[in-house]
């Protein structure tokens, strides 16, 4: 099952949003990732902290991807990705969607909520959206 395998290589490299996430193998659809790694935070303290790398995994549960280590947090959305995240409990799992080549850059749809906040305001510049 995708929770227990390992991990593909990836590397952070720059993208059409400051530094992006990349494939640094081929990946085939439905094959797991990374997980969405941060500190844990409740609700009040995502308030509080605020930032672009917060992560709502469940009703007042958060992870704070703010430090560099957690290399998910490098992943940019796309309005037609080729990654998603999934929850099971506290975790947030990270699985192609496609089929990727390795150079690919690594995206998923941060949903609505964060579009809206941190996206919509600058125009979205995923490859469905860059001129
Ligand atoms: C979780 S970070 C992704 C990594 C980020 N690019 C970096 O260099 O650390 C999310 C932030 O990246 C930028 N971003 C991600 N996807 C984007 C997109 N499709 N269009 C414009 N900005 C995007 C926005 O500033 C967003 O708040
Ligand atoms: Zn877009």
């Amino acid at each position: 099952m995708a929770k227990y395998s390992k991990g593909k290589k990836v590397k952070v490299g720059k993208s059409y949003a400051g530094l992006g996430l990349f494939a640094d193998e081929d990946i085939k659809k439905g094959e797991y990732i990374i997980d969405y790694t941060g500190k844990a935070l409740t609700e009040e303290q995502a308030d509080k902290k605020g930032g672009k790398y917060l992560f709502e995994v469940k009703k007042n549960y958060y992870l704070d991807g703010a430090d560099r280590k957690h290399t998910a947090r490098y992943i940019n959305h796309a309005c037609n990705p080729n990654c998603e995240p999934d929850i099971y409990g506290k975790r947030v799992i990270i699985s192609a969607i496609k089929n990727i080549k390795k150079g690919d850059e690594l995206t998923y749809d941060y949903g609505k909520e964060y579009f809206n906040e941190f996206i919509k305001p600058h125009g979205c510049r995923c490859a469905k959206h860059k001129k």
